[in-house]
C-alpha cells in the first residue's frame, strides 16, 4: 500500500511571529532555500517512499501553513481539523477544513462541550485547543497524544470518542519540543524514537508501559529535530546531520534519508512539520 502525503508550499513561508522559542525576527528564514528544501522532501517522498503526495494552495499572510501536520488529524475518511492555540495560526482552519471537505472526508471538530462547564453552568473562559497530528501521533491502533503547550488534555477523551481508538496521553514539559512530534515518532509495531527531556516522570513511565522498544535520541539530535522523522515502512525522513539517528535506525534495518530543512528549523519544525499522512 503506498501512503499519502498532504503537503503546502512555502510560497508565503517566513517568520513573521514569534509563537515557540525557536522563532525569532530577527533570524530570518531564506524563502528560495526553504522552497528548496521542501522539494527535495516531496521528492524523497514520492521517489523514494513511493508516496501519493497531494499539495494544498498556500495562502498569503498564513507563513506556517507550510506545517501541515498541524491542519488536524485524519483516520480513514474522518477529518478532526485543529483549533489553533494562537490566533496568529487559527485563520488556516478555514482552508484546510474546505480542502478536506471538498475531497468527501467527513470533517467532525472536536467537541469538548466548549462554553459552558458542566458543574456551575458558568461560561468557560475559553474553547479547547488541538494541534493536530502534530500532537496526535498513530502507533498502530493507539493514539498517542501530547499536550500542554498547543493542545488541551480534555481534547483527547473527545479524540477517542470521535475516532474510536485507545488515547494515550502525554504531558510536555520542554518549551523547545512543544508539539509531540518535535520529540516522539512511533517506528513499526511497538518501537518509537523518544527525546526524554521533552516528558516528565509520569509520561516517561506511561511510555515504557506502552511502548516496547523505545529509542532516545540524544539532547544535541532532539536539538537537530531527530525526532521530526517521517517514516513509512523500512523508511525514514530525518534532519541532517543526525549520524547517531542515521546509525540507530539502520541498525533497526531502515533506509534512511537525511536531508537539510534549517529554514524550518527556524519556525520550530522540520520534515514531520511539513506532511500530514492521509491513509
Ligand atoms: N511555527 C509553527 C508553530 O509554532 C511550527 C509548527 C511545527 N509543526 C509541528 N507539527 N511541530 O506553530
Amino acid at each position: 500500500m503506498c501512503p499519502a502525503f498532504l503537503m503546502c508550499r512555502p510560497t508565503y513561508y517566513g517568520i513573521h511571529y514569534r509563537i515557540n522559542p525557536w522563532m525569532d525576527l530577527r533570524r530570518q528564514a531564506n524563502r528560495l532555500l526553504a522552497l528548496r528544501q521542501w522539494h527535495a522532501l516531496r521528492d524523497v517522498l514520492e521517489r523514494e517512499f513511493g508516496a501519493r503526495v497531494c499539495v494544498c494552495r498556500a495562502r498569503p499572510g498564513l507563513p506556517d501553513m507550510a506545517f501541515t501536520a498541524n491542519a488536524g488529524l485524519v483516520r480513514g475518511r474522518v477529518f478532526v481539523p485543529s483549533r489553533f492555540r494562537y490566533p496568529e495560526r487559527a485563520g488556516e482552519e478555514p482552508h484546510f477544513a474546505r480542502w478536506f471537505r471538498r475531497r468527501g472526508y467527513a470533517v467532525r471538530p472536536l467537541d469538548c462541550g466548549r462554553g459552558v462547564s458542566a458543574v456551575s453552568g458558568a461560561s468557560l473562559p475559553r474553547a479547547a485547543n488541538f494541534e493536530g497530528a502534530g500532537d496526535a501521533l498513530f502507533a498502530g491502533d493507539t493514539l498517542f497524544a501530547g499536550y500542554y503547550f498547543r493542545t488541551d488534555v480534555h481534547t483527547h477523551a473527545a479524540l477517542g470518542a470521535a475516532l474510536g481508538v485507545r488515547v494515550v496521553s502525554l504531558q510536555l514539559v520542554n518549551p523547545r519540543f512543544y508539539h509531540l512530534d518535535t520529540c516522539f515518532a512511533p517506528l513499526d509495531g511497538s518501537a518509537a524514537l523518544y527525546y526524554p527531556r521533552a516528558f516528565d516522570a509520569y509520561a516517561l513511565r506511561v511510555l515504557r508501559e506502552n511502548v516496547g522498544d523505545l529509542v532516545a535520541v540524544s539532547d544535541a539530535e532532539a536539538h537537530e529535530f531527530g525526532c521530526n522523522a517521517v517514516v513509512a515502512g523500512r523508511k525514514a525522513v530525518i534532519p541532517q546531520p543526525c549520524r547517531d539517528l542515521a546509525r540507530a535506525l539502520r541498525r533497526r534495518r531502515y533506509a534512511v534519508y537525511p536531508l537539510p530543512f534549517s529554514e524550518f528549523i527556524k519556525a520550530g519544525g522540520a520534515a514531520k512539520c511539513l506532511t500530514l499522512r492521509l491513509d
